[in-house]
This record gives C-alpha cells, structure tokens and sequence, in this order.
C-alpha cells in the first residue's frame, strides 16, 4: 500500500505498516492510530491535506486469531525490502521535512542509531531530506496505562508536532 496526499508537500509523516483498517481500505492512517494523528496535527496547527503520509512497510504484517488479524512488528529484512518504495516516494514528492512515527520509520529512514526514546525530535540532514527526524507512534498513545498517562503523552506528541510546524514556516 502506497502513500497518500499532495505531490509537492513539503511534510513527509512515515508510519510503520499499515494496519488492518488501512489494509481493507486502501489508505494509511485511518483506523485508531490515524483518528490520533488527526487529531494531533490539528491542535499542531498542521493540515494533513498538505502532507504526504506514507509507511516505511508496504504490506499488514499479521497473525491470523480466529477472525481477527493482530498486529505483528514487521522484520528487518521487510523494512530493508521495503526501503527501495519509500525512496521512489520521497523521489517523486521531495519533502522539505520527513518525520517518522515510531521505531520502524526511525529505523528505515535515520538507520539503526537513531533511537525514538533517546533521540526523539532531533534533527538530522540526511540523503532523503534535509531536515529529517522521528517521533513516537500514534499508537504508543492508545497503550498508555491510564487517562492521565494517556493525556500526557498526546501532549507530547502535539508538542513535538509543534515544533515540525515551526520547520515548515
Ligand atoms: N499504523 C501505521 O504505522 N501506519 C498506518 O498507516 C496505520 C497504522
């Protein structure tokens, strides 16, 4: 499943596969963890009309449960096989700004130094963009423990998303 939204965004969001919802409808993005990143980049003052949001994965990766397919981390080598059609995408729209959500998208596009929990929201110039940097995955959010937990968390995902609008201005 490719990517969607505008050909000469200048914002690039990568997630990391897409979902079960994204899967049977064709878009990323808009099963739970989408209904957060909405939300999110509207209080961040960020049009998702305006960005191009991809998946470092193209394919659901899953385990079947009776009826339900569940979620499985995608493998190192599916990232890797994966990479040449994040290129092609990055190739044909040229962000200003890439940021991925999550360990995946941090992994295929700063590499395996780049960690989401130490180095969350540095920025780094690379091959891909010149201004690229990484941040939690919506779905992080949805597993906090509680509502307060919850609550501060989305806050600090719109933060961050703040600060990406400000490297957009
Ligand atoms: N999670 C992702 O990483 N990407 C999607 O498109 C949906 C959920």
């Amino acid at each position: 499943m490719f990517g969607e939204g505008t050909r000469n965004a200048r914002l690039m969001l990568v997630g990391e596969q897409p979902g079960d919802r994204e899967d049977l409808e064709g878009e990323p993005f808009v099963g739970p963890a989408g209904r957060v990143l909405d939300r999110a980049l509207e209080v961040a003052g960020i049009d998702r009309r305006l960005a191009y949001v991809t998946n470092a994965v193209k394919h659901f990766r899953f385990t079947e449960r009776g009826k339900r397919r569940i979620h499985r981390k995608p493998s190192l080598a599916q990232i890797t096989a994966c990479r040449p059609w994040l290129e092609a995408e990055v190739r044909a729209v040229r962000p200003q700004v890439i940021v991925g959500l999550g360990a995946t998208a941090a992994r295929a596009l700063l590499g395996p130094g780049f960690k989401v929990g130490r180095d969350r929201m540095q920025l780094r110039s690379g091959d891909l963009a010149p201004c690229m940097t990484a941040t939690v995955h919506p779905s992080s959010i949805l597993r906090a423990p509680d509502d307060d937990a919850r609550r501060a968390a989305m806050d600090d995902f719109v933060a961050d998303l703040r600060k990406v609008a400000t490297l957009l201005d």
